[in-house]
């Protein structure tokens, strides 16, 4: 192993999708710091979001409505103050946003604004047709490159927190020439993604392995509602292919749900048929397919005509197009694919987690926002709100250097991992939009005795190349005793065994360690 180098900063974000992003922003506005991505800045996660953000933004709308889409959505499990800061403070971030240059696509002479599912009113804006995201993280990405107070480097792989006496002091990670680094810092905040990649079938891209969940947790954070996982009712649905997204904001635009003879089979399941929710819708896909035989479903746009849908998802259609399918003339198969997951880093509404100094925003965070199933569009919105949040925490932070680096200098072995498509396999089979009880126990005992030790290794002991697989490992454990433990049905986790919600589980589940603590919700 090369030398370790040093760095000492006053504060770092590590992740550089939107969350990361506009935290950086905002801390620069005070104070210098250090953003850290593993990808290349406007590389990330982010960029892939097509939909777009949901906000309060017309007179017709009001925020006590986006408040209730919100909690009905998240099926009584949203934290009601977290909601309240979300859908409050959303209009004056979006605002910031535009005035760094954002821009969202105009209906004449106002902001054009579309529906999802489970959303009362339209308050979803766009950019670019379906690149929300990358239109978001390209104005971010060139805000943060101007600016002398943020120093970048891209290409580092986060290896594991430092933390003693529940305070955090630095973060280790490798340069990509495999250049063990030790950042000295005792703020440190960290926006980097969920971890929806533990499924074979999914919308997200290879990076999306929850790194930062997983060192938190083994630098001793409460981490909560992992077993809530969002899986996307229309991901692009051909074997072989990828799952490319198909945006929800299609069916938005009245685009229906059919089966092969042309049937709107939602009608069976939610008033709101394609815009019910997307854990109903998720699970009406799969009910029909049972009935049906496993035959496939589609989505029919064709009504809302070629030359309208060109230029409102053009990024869509061209992908279509390479395959040979057009959005305006032919039914697309779609299924579920997983999306996004509603668990993190457990955290106050300010990113605060149970360490002091560090903090988490975006979808690695868990603020009780989502509940137990997330509301269309509104995780860009959770983005800019919390990591402008968690950046004015740190600026207020005491940030005397935290001078007790005792690091775990034990012989904790890693537990034997599985490799990837095994991972994958165990997830799919067991962690799926549909669990069992006998499936549940029988992955989560295996999980439970490989955590205990909670792979609490010295420093740099793993190399860049089984980060990634120690990550999923330890979050397909931790999400498998999390859900055998949830003894009900809610929102994003169902159960055969027991197919609807009970009272008694209106908790919200953290975890620490392998030790798990219900927080009854009083709302
Ligand atoms: C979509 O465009 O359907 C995805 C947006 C989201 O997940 O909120």
């Amino acid at each position: 192993m090369k030398n370790i180098i040093e760095w000492k900063v006053p504060a770092v974000v590590v992740g550089m999708g939107i969350a990361g992003l506009f935290a950086a922003l905002r801390f620069a506005q005070e104070g210098e710091v250090l953003v850290l991505g593993k990808g290349q800045l406007e590389d990330s996660n982010s960029q892939h979001a097509q939909g777009g953000i949901a906000v309060v933004w017309d007179f017709e709308d009001h925020i006590s409505f986006h408040f209730e889409d919100t909690l009905i959505a998240g099926a009584g499990l949203c934290d009601p103050e977290a909601v309240r800061v979300l859908v409050e403070e959303g209009p004056e971030r979006v605002s910031e946003l535009i005035a760094l240059g954002m821009e969202f696509d105009h209906c004449g002479d106002q902001l054009c604004l579309t529906v999802e599912g489970a959303h009362s009113h339209r308050r979803i804006l766009h950019a670019g047709g379906d690149a929300t995201g990358r239109k978001i993280v390209q104005t971010l990405s060139e805000r943060v490159r101007q600016n002398p107070r943020i120093k970048i480097v891209e290409n580092f792989l986060a290896s594991d927190l430092i933390a003693a006496n529940s305070k955090i002091c630095g973060i280790n990670g490798w340069l990509k020439d495999l250049t063990p680094v030790r950042i000295v810092s005792n703020r440190i905040l960290l926006a980097t993604g969920g971890f929806a990649g533990i499924f074979p079938e999914t919308t997200n891209p290879l990076g999306a392995t929850g790194d930062g969940i997983v060192m938190a947790w083994e630098a001793g954070a409460a981490i909560s509602d992992l077993e809530f996982i969002q899986f996307h009712p229309t991901a692009l649905s051909i074997p072989g292919q990828a799952r490319f997204l198909i945006s929800e904001a299609v069916r938005g635009e009245g685009a229906f749900l059919v089966d092969e003879n042309g049937y709107r089979f939602m009608q069976e399941y939610h008033p709101k048929c394609e815009l019910a929710p997307r854990d109903v819708v998720t699970r009406g896909i799969l009910s029909h397919q049972r009935k049906t035989n496993g035959k496939p479903v589609f989505l029919d746009a064709r009504h809302l005509g070629e030359e309208f849908l060109k230029k409102r998802f053009p990024g869509i259609n061209e992908h279509l197009n390479k395959l040979g399918l057009n959005l305006g003339t032919d039914r697309i198969p779609v299924g579920p694919a997983s999306h996004y997951t509603m668990g993190g880093i457990h955290t106050d509404t300010h990113g605060k987690t149970s360490i002091g100094g560090l903090y988490a925003a975006g979808e690695c965070a868990s603020a009780g926002i989502h509940g137990a199933n997330r509301l269309a569009s509104n995780s860009l919105l959770e983005s800019l709100v919390f990591s402008y949040r968690a950046a004015e925490s740190m600026l207020k932070y005491n940030s005397i250097q935290n001078s007790d680096m005792a690091e775990n200098e034990h012989s904790w072995e890693l537990p034997q991992q599985f490799e990837y498509e095994v991972l994958q396999k165990m997830a799919a089979e067991n962690l799926g939009p549909v669990r069992d009880s006998e499936n549940l126990k029988r992955i989560s005992d295996i999980f439970r005795e490989k955590l205990r030790g909670k792979y609490n290794l010295p420093a740099f002991a793993l190399l860049p190349d089984t980060l990634a697989q120690r990550n999923l490992n330890a979050l397909t454990g931790l999400t498998a005793i999390l859900a055998e433990s949830r003894k009900e049905s809610r929102g994003g986790h169902f159960r055969t065994d027991i197919p609807a919600p009970d009272p008694k589980w209106k908790c919200r589940q953290k975890i620490q360690g392998t030790e798990i603590l219900q927080v009854q919700l009083d709302n």
